[in-house]
């Protein structure tokens, strides 16, 4: 983890946030490769979901939450963790994390009793600040999701199975943030709710598990290296009925990277008007406040609340994991090593960098511009001049931020357009002529 940290930090992936005022805790900054890698995480999550399936519906919500939607999602009931404080150094804990029930920081055992500290955030909303002008943060993308369930159904014709995903911020005032970007308490979730029959959830839920394996495999976090966990009964979050989490093995420890619950129908349920009086089957609802019937019509016209199955990936723990797969440390001839991130190539950061072999030689940096600005118009994401004059430094500074081609123009490239093509991880090099490079270059880059 201290390395990837360091790397982080150095080559602009992730910083502290409010760093020179000595930072906020499980806070972090995204730099100019981390929000790169993050958008092509969240760009390949989009496709995979949205531009993949015509049954699935985007939306982008607000963060800040009407309060009765998190009273009747049962969030301001029951979401929190059981915490613990330290009667001889005051520190503070999540009971579940002690080692051996004592303190982390100073291993004593005299501890108080756990009390459950919900991990909501509240903030005032207007001008007035008084216990009725309140908002929560959102504490997951899901809420709104089924709080919008009959506009996305009366503003679309989606019909049974079908889903809704989102990607956004979501906050957790989280006891003990810890472990880089793991446990934070601002991060962003990628979240599909896939509508069913009651009835056909199980089947979905089963298929669900095995997309999203699969998914995380096209990135770089291979299917061997994720284990799958049937949430026990007892550990199973207030909503759900079944939850399977994917595990991966965090430079920290085997924690959960995505969870993928199915969560029956106690969110629309819970989120529609007295059912009983709206004549839906399902019996879930003590709602007085809304209006809503986030219900849908089956083929005889009866009123029915879908079942939901929801595969809910965090974009940190994403990026964590693969930056943790794809770091490598390689011995090279004559005692030497190199680190490189063996990204794939359609998350890397920078796609090409383009460098002329002289650094003032005018006619190899305007070539060099030239052609960044053609392969600039294929839309592959970023092409950068990387004009230091020195390609073995070029090369090691490239490999260790994952840039999966570095294209040097020299004086052959003068007389006929051909450049050396040099690959990251094979670290082979072949001569490309310019009738053939775009396409090359199109398909190592793209999925
Ligand atoms: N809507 C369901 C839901 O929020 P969750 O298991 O609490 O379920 C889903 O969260 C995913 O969000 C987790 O698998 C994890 O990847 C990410 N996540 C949750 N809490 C987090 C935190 N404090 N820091 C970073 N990621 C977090």
């Amino acid at each position: 983890m201290d390395e990837l940290v360091a790397l982080c930090k150095r080559r602009g992936f992730i910083f502290q946030s409010g760093d020179i005022y000595g930072g906020l805790q499980g806070v972090y900054d995204f730099g100019p490769l981390g929000v790169e890698l993050k958008n092509n995480i969240k760009r390949s999550w989009w496709e995979a979901m949205v531009y993949d399936n015509d049954n699935i519906e985007g939306l982008d919500s607000s963060i800040l939450t009407n309060p009765l939607v998190l009273k009747y999602s049962g969030h301001e009931e029951t979401f929190s963790d059981p915490m613990v404080d330290c009667k001889e150094c005051k520190s503070r804990f999540r009971e579940d994390q002690l080692k051996n029930g004592k303190c982390d920081r100073c291993g004593s055992d005299n501890l108080t009793e756990p009390r459950p500290f919900n991990l909501m955030f509240k903030t005032s909303v207007g001008p007035i600040e008084d216990e009725k002008n309140y908002a929560y943060l959102r504490p997951e993308t899901a809420q709104q999701i089924f709080t919008n369930f009959k506009n996305i159904i009366d503003s679309t014709s989606q019909s049974l199975p079908f889903g809704i995903a989102q990607i956004g911020k979501a906050f957790r005032n989280e006891i003990t943030p810890r472990n880089f970007i793991f446990r934070v308490r601002e991060f962003e979730q990628m979240e599909l709710e896939y509508f069913v029959k009651p009835g056909d959830d199980e089947d979905a839920h089963d298929i669900w598990v095995q997309k999203r394996l699969d998914w995380w495999d096209q990135q770089g976090v291979p299917i061997d290296n994720v284990e799958l966990y049937n949430v026990p009964r007892e550990e199973l979050a207030h909503y759900s009925k079944k939850t399977i989490d994917l595990m991966y093995k965090f430079p920290h420890g085997n924690e959960e990277l995505e969870g993928i619950a199915n969560r029956a129908d106690f969110d629309l349920g819970s989120h529609s008007k007295k059912q009983s009086e709206l004549n839906i089957k399902s019996s879930v609802s003590k709602n007085k406040d809304s209006n809503s019937k986030l219900a849908i019509q089956d083929e005889g016209g009866d009123w029915m609340v879908p079942f939901v199955i929801e595969p809910s990936a965090g974009v940190e723990r994403g990026f964590l994991a693969i930056l943790n797969e794809a770091f490598t440390i390689e011995d090279l001839p004559e005692g030497k090593q190199r680190t490189v991130l063996k990204l794939k190539p359609h998350l890397s950061p920078i796609k090409i960098a383009v460098i002329p072999l002289k650094k003032n030689n005018e006619e190899m940096v305007s070539h060099a511009n030239v052609l960044i600005k053609e392969l600039k118009e294929l839309r592959i994401g970023r092409v950068v001049l990387e004009n230091t004059g020195n390609i073995g430094k070029s090369y090691r500074k490239h490999d260790e931020i994952g840039t999966p081609i570095c294209m040097t123009i020299d004086f052959e490239t003068l007389n006929d357009g051909s450049v050396t093509i040099r690959d990251r991880d094979s670290m082979e090099q072949s001569r490309i002529d310019s009738s053939s490079l775009k396409e090359l270059i199109i398909h190592k880059i793209k999925l």
